[in-house]
Protein backbone atom coordinates (compact mmCIF):
# COMPACT_ATOMS: atom_id res chain seq x y z
CA UNK A 1 0.00 0.00 0.00
CA UNK A 2 0.95 3.43 -0.77
CA UNK A 3 1.51 5.85 2.32
CA UNK A 4 -2.93 5.64 3.13
CA UNK A 5 -3.03 9.32 3.57
CA UNK A 6 -6.15 9.77 5.89
CA UNK A 7 -4.30 7.08 8.27
CA UNK A 8 -5.38 4.49 10.28
CA UNK A 9 -7.58 4.28 13.50
CA UNK A 10 -11.08 5.04 15.05
CA UNK A 11 -11.21 8.60 13.74
CA UNK A 12 -10.62 7.12 9.96
CA UNK A 13 -13.32 3.79 10.63
CA UNK A 14 -15.94 6.71 11.62
CA UNK A 15 -15.18 8.90 8.87
CA UNK A 16 -14.48 6.24 6.32
CA UNK A 17 -18.73 5.09 7.73
CA UNK A 18 -19.67 8.32 7.57
CA UNK A 19 -18.83 9.07 3.90
CA UNK A 20 -20.36 5.81 2.98
CA UNK A 21 -23.76 7.11 3.73
CA UNK A 22 -23.53 10.76 3.09
CA UNK A 23 -22.72 9.84 -0.76
CA UNK A 24 -24.63 6.72 -0.99
CA UNK A 25 -27.43 8.24 -2.71
CA UNK A 26 -24.94 9.38 -5.03
CA UNK A 27 -23.15 6.34 -5.42
CA UNK A 28 -25.51 3.70 -5.86
CA UNK A 29 -27.89 5.65 -7.99
CA UNK A 30 -29.03 3.27 -10.96
CA UNK A 31 -25.96 1.21 -10.54
CA UNK A 32 -26.34 -2.09 -12.07
CA UNK A 33 -25.89 -4.26 -9.40
CA UNK A 34 -26.46 -7.86 -9.56
CA UNK A 35 -29.34 -8.86 -6.98
CA UNK A 36 -28.22 -12.12 -6.84
CA UNK A 37 -24.82 -14.04 -6.78
CA UNK A 38 -21.49 -13.12 -5.31
CA UNK A 39 -20.25 -9.47 -5.12
CA UNK A 40 -16.61 -8.58 -3.97
CA UNK A 41 -15.44 -5.37 -3.01
CA UNK A 42 -11.55 -4.51 -3.56
CA UNK A 43 -10.29 -2.96 -1.00
CA UNK A 44 -13.45 -2.93 1.40
CA UNK A 45 -11.53 -0.76 4.15
CA UNK A 46 -14.01 -1.42 7.57
CA UNK A 47 -16.81 -2.66 5.08
CA UNK A 48 -18.95 0.77 5.47
CA UNK A 49 -19.63 0.13 1.24
CA UNK A 50 -19.95 -3.15 1.95
CA UNK A 51 -22.91 -2.35 4.75
CA UNK A 52 -24.47 0.31 1.97
CA UNK A 53 -24.61 -2.56 -0.62
CA UNK A 54 -25.89 -5.37 1.63
CA UNK A 55 -28.94 -2.54 2.41
CA UNK A 56 -29.90 -2.40 -1.62
CA UNK A 57 -28.71 -5.54 -2.59
CA UNK A 58 -30.04 -7.87 0.93
CA UNK A 59 -29.70 -11.13 -1.23
CA UNK A 60 -26.45 -11.01 -2.78
CA UNK A 61 -23.46 -12.53 -1.22
CA UNK A 62 -20.71 -10.30 0.07
CA UNK A 63 -17.15 -10.55 0.25
CA UNK A 64 -14.90 -7.67 0.64
CA UNK A 65 -10.84 -7.99 0.37
CA UNK A 66 -8.96 -5.41 2.38
CA UNK A 67 -4.81 -4.66 3.06
CA UNK A 68 -4.91 -3.18 6.57
CA UNK A 69 -5.31 -5.65 9.49
CA UNK A 70 -7.47 -3.24 11.62
CA UNK A 71 -9.59 -2.29 8.85
CA UNK A 72 -10.50 -5.91 8.05
CA UNK A 73 -10.93 -5.93 11.85
CA UNK A 74 -12.77 -3.20 11.81
CA UNK A 75 -15.08 -4.09 8.63
CA UNK A 76 -15.56 -7.87 10.12
CA UNK A 77 -17.03 -6.46 13.55
CA UNK A 78 -19.14 -3.62 11.80
CA UNK A 79 -20.55 -6.15 8.74
CA UNK A 80 -21.06 -8.98 10.87
CA UNK A 81 -22.47 -11.58 9.19
CA UNK A 82 -23.91 -9.78 6.42
CA UNK A 83 -20.26 -10.05 4.29
CA UNK A 84 -17.33 -11.83 4.83
CA UNK A 85 -13.95 -10.09 5.15
CA UNK A 86 -10.07 -11.28 4.26
CA UNK A 87 -7.02 -9.88 4.85
CA UNK A 88 -5.39 -9.66 1.53
CA UNK A 89 -3.34 -7.93 -1.32
CA UNK A 90 -5.99 -6.90 -3.68
CA UNK A 91 -3.22 -6.99 -6.17
CA UNK A 92 -3.20 -10.87 -5.42
CA UNK A 93 -6.00 -12.18 -4.95
CA UNK A 94 -6.65 -15.72 -2.59
CA UNK A 95 -9.15 -16.11 -5.21
CA UNK A 96 -9.89 -18.69 -7.99
CA UNK A 97 -10.97 -17.39 -11.61
CA UNK A 98 -14.53 -16.79 -12.45
CA UNK A 99 -15.24 -17.17 -8.94
CA UNK A 100 -17.90 -13.94 -8.44
CA UNK A 101 -20.46 -12.71 -10.16
CA UNK A 102 -19.30 -8.97 -9.56
CA UNK A 103 -16.46 -6.79 -8.28
CA UNK A 104 -16.30 -2.87 -7.23
CA UNK A 105 -13.93 -1.05 -5.92
CA UNK A 106 -14.51 2.60 -4.79
CA UNK A 107 -12.18 5.46 -3.56
CA UNK A 108 -9.36 2.50 -3.56
CA UNK A 109 -7.33 2.90 -6.90
CA UNK A 110 -6.16 6.18 -5.93
CA UNK A 111 -4.67 4.89 -2.71
CA UNK A 112 -2.62 2.14 -4.65
CA UNK A 113 1.10 2.34 -7.05
CA UNK A 114 -0.31 0.17 -9.32
CA UNK A 115 -4.37 0.61 -10.09
CA UNK A 116 -3.75 -1.91 -12.96
CA UNK A 117 -2.53 -4.59 -11.30
CA UNK A 118 -5.96 -4.30 -9.38
CA UNK A 119 -7.83 -4.32 -12.28
CA UNK A 120 -6.42 -7.24 -13.96
CA UNK A 121 -7.24 -8.92 -10.39
CA UNK A 122 -10.82 -7.72 -10.61
CA UNK A 123 -11.42 -8.73 -13.94
CA UNK A 124 -9.63 -12.59 -13.17
CA UNK A 125 -11.91 -13.28 -10.56
CA UNK A 126 -15.31 -12.29 -12.01
CA UNK A 127 -16.79 -14.53 -14.21
CA UNK A 128 -17.54 -13.79 -17.97
CA UNK A 129 -20.86 -12.67 -18.11
CA UNK A 130 -19.86 -10.75 -14.78
CA UNK A 131 -19.81 -7.07 -14.40
CA UNK A 132 -17.20 -5.06 -12.93
CA UNK A 133 -18.14 -1.09 -11.41
CA UNK A 134 -15.16 1.25 -9.94
CA UNK A 135 -15.86 4.47 -8.36
CA UNK A 136 -12.79 6.62 -7.67
CA UNK A 137 -11.82 10.76 -7.41
CA UNK A 138 -10.92 13.33 -9.99
CA UNK A 139 -9.23 15.89 -7.80
CA UNK A 140 -8.97 18.42 -9.59
CA UNK A 141 -13.17 18.79 -10.15
CA UNK A 142 -12.74 19.99 -6.49
CA UNK A 143 -14.06 23.52 -5.79
CA UNK A 144 -16.11 25.84 -3.58
CA UNK A 145 -17.66 28.86 -4.67
CA UNK A 146 -16.61 31.46 -4.04
CA UNK A 147 -13.08 30.04 -3.62
CA UNK A 148 -11.79 29.56 -0.06
CA UNK A 149 -7.97 30.15 -0.24
CA UNK A 150 -6.98 28.43 2.61
CA UNK A 151 -9.27 25.73 1.39
CA UNK A 152 -7.17 25.86 -2.24
CA UNK A 153 -3.83 25.87 -0.92
CA UNK A 154 -4.29 22.95 2.14
CA UNK A 155 -6.36 20.67 -1.17
CA UNK A 156 -3.05 20.97 -3.36
CA UNK A 157 -0.66 19.93 -0.76
CA UNK A 158 -3.18 17.15 0.34
CA UNK A 159 -3.08 15.91 -3.30
CA UNK A 160 0.83 16.48 -3.82
CA UNK A 161 1.52 13.99 -0.34
CA UNK A 162 -0.96 11.61 -1.97
CA UNK A 163 0.70 11.57 -5.21
CA UNK A 164 4.25 11.28 -2.94
CA UNK A 165 3.43 8.53 -1.21
CA UNK A 166 2.73 6.70 -4.56
CA UNK A 167 -0.84 7.39 -5.02
CA UNK A 168 -2.70 9.14 -7.83
CA UNK A 169 -5.60 11.54 -6.57
CA UNK A 170 -6.32 12.20 -10.08
CA UNK A 171 -6.80 8.31 -10.94
CA UNK A 172 -10.51 8.85 -12.29
CA UNK A 173 -9.24 10.74 -15.18
CA UNK A 174 -8.33 8.11 -16.76
CA UNK A 175 -10.41 5.03 -15.05
CA UNK A 176 -12.11 4.20 -18.28
CA UNK A 177 -8.80 3.58 -20.09
CA UNK A 178 -7.75 1.11 -17.33
CA UNK A 179 -10.43 -0.84 -16.92
CA UNK A 180 -10.20 -1.49 -20.79
CA UNK A 181 -6.87 -1.96 -20.46
CA UNK A 182 -7.53 -4.83 -17.91
CA UNK A 183 -9.67 -6.29 -20.45
CA UNK A 184 -13.17 -5.51 -19.58
CA UNK A 185 -15.51 -4.16 -22.12
CA UNK A 186 -16.77 -0.53 -21.05
CA UNK A 187 -20.59 -0.21 -20.93
CA UNK A 188 -20.50 3.39 -19.45
CA UNK A 189 -18.74 6.08 -17.56
CA UNK A 190 -20.01 8.66 -15.88
CA UNK A 191 -19.93 11.48 -13.00
CA UNK A 192 -21.04 11.10 -9.44
CA UNK A 193 -21.57 14.83 -8.97
CA UNK A 194 -21.41 15.77 -5.37
CA UNK A 195 -23.24 19.58 -4.98
CA UNK A 196 -24.60 21.85 -2.34
CA UNK A 197 -26.95 23.61 -3.36
CA UNK A 198 -28.49 27.08 -1.31
CA UNK A 199 -31.93 25.31 -2.00
CA UNK A 200 -31.51 21.99 0.20
CA UNK A 201 -29.75 23.80 3.56
CA UNK A 202 -29.49 20.42 5.44
CA UNK A 203 -28.04 18.62 2.46
CA UNK A 204 -25.39 21.69 2.03
CA UNK A 205 -24.83 21.67 5.92
CA UNK A 206 -24.24 17.63 5.80
CA UNK A 207 -22.00 17.97 2.42
CA UNK A 208 -19.51 21.39 4.40
CA UNK A 209 -18.89 18.84 7.04
CA UNK A 210 -17.80 16.22 4.98
CA UNK A 211 -15.97 17.59 3.07
CA UNK A 212 -14.22 19.41 6.70
CA UNK A 213 -13.47 15.56 7.87
CA UNK A 214 -12.21 14.93 4.81
CA UNK A 215 -9.63 17.81 4.77
CA UNK A 216 -8.97 17.45 7.92
CA UNK A 217 -8.53 13.74 7.74
CA UNK A 218 -5.01 14.35 5.73
CA UNK A 219 -3.80 17.02 8.29
CA UNK A 220 -1.23 13.98 10.29
CA UNK A 221 -0.03 12.94 7.21
CA UNK A 222 0.50 16.37 5.93
CA UNK A 223 2.26 18.14 9.06
CA UNK A 224 4.29 14.77 9.15
CA UNK A 225 5.65 15.16 5.72
CA UNK A 226 6.10 19.05 6.01
CA UNK A 227 3.96 20.19 4.06
CA UNK A 228 1.13 21.70 6.34
CA UNK A 229 1.50 23.10 9.86
CA UNK A 230 -1.00 23.30 12.46
CA UNK A 231 -1.90 27.44 12.29
CA UNK A 232 -2.81 26.56 8.59
CA UNK A 233 -5.33 23.47 10.03
CA UNK A 234 -6.88 25.99 12.23
CA UNK A 235 -7.42 28.74 9.88
CA UNK A 236 -9.15 26.08 7.21
CA UNK A 237 -10.94 24.61 9.73
CA UNK A 238 -12.51 28.19 10.94
CA UNK A 239 -13.05 29.43 7.08
CA UNK A 240 -15.07 26.32 6.87
CA UNK A 241 -16.74 26.83 10.05
CA UNK A 242 -18.01 30.14 8.27
CA UNK A 243 -18.49 28.89 5.43
CA UNK A 244 -20.81 26.34 6.54
CA UNK A 245 -22.68 29.23 8.13
CA UNK A 246 -23.15 30.89 4.64
CA UNK A 247 -25.61 29.98 2.46
CA UNK A 248 -23.74 31.78 -0.42
CA UNK A 249 -20.62 29.44 -0.38
CA UNK A 250 -21.25 26.46 -2.44
CA UNK A 251 -19.08 23.17 -2.55
CA UNK A 252 -18.36 20.39 -5.41
CA UNK A 253 -17.31 17.43 -6.48
CA UNK A 254 -16.99 15.12 -9.35
CA UNK A 255 -15.96 11.36 -8.73
CA UNK A 256 -16.24 8.90 -12.23
CA UNK A 257 -18.47 6.15 -12.34
CA UNK A 258 -17.47 3.30 -14.70
CA UNK A 259 -19.75 -0.21 -15.37
CA UNK A 260 -17.40 -2.55 -17.50
CA UNK A 261 -18.72 -5.92 -18.66
CA UNK A 262 -16.33 -9.16 -18.46
CA UNK A 263 -16.40 -11.35 -21.28
CA UNK A 264 -13.58 -13.24 -22.27
C1 LIG B 1 -10.36 5.23 1.24
S1 LIG B 1 -10.44 3.59 1.81
C2 LIG B 1 -11.98 3.08 1.05
C3 LIG B 1 -12.55 1.87 1.67
C4 LIG B 1 -13.95 1.48 1.14
N1 LIG B 1 -13.88 1.08 -0.25
C5 LIG B 1 -14.92 2.59 1.32
O1 LIG B 1 -15.27 3.26 0.34
O2 LIG B 1 -15.31 2.82 2.48
C6 LIG B 1 -9.23 2.70 0.85
C7 LIG B 1 -8.91 1.34 1.43
O3 LIG B 1 -8.12 0.60 0.49
C8 LIG B 1 -7.23 -0.20 1.23
N2 LIG B 1 -6.15 -0.65 0.34
C9 LIG B 1 -5.11 0.07 -0.16
N3 LIG B 1 -4.32 -0.72 -0.93
C10 LIG B 1 -4.88 -1.96 -0.93
C11 LIG B 1 -4.53 -3.20 -1.53
N4 LIG B 1 -3.44 -3.33 -2.30
N5 LIG B 1 -5.31 -4.28 -1.31
C12 LIG B 1 -6.43 -4.17 -0.52
N6 LIG B 1 -6.79 -3.03 0.08
C13 LIG B 1 -6.04 -1.93 -0.11
C14 LIG B 1 -6.79 0.73 2.35
O4 LIG B 1 -6.20 0.01 3.42
C15 LIG B 1 -8.10 1.39 2.71
O5 LIG B 1 -8.77 0.67 3.72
Amino acid sequence: MSGYIHGFGADEEQRLWDQAAVLADAVFADLPLPERGRLLELGCGVGAQLAQIHHRRPRLDLLGVELSPSHAAAARRRVGSTAGVLRADATRLPLAADSVDAAVTIWVLEHVPDPAAVLAEAVRVVRPGGVLVCTEVDNTTFAFHPELPSVTRWWDRFCRVQADGGGDPYVGRRLGGLVTDAGAELRHRHDVAVVTSAEEPHRRHVLIEYVTDLLRSGARSMIAAGAAEQHELDELESDLARAARDPGVEWEYHAVQVVADVTR
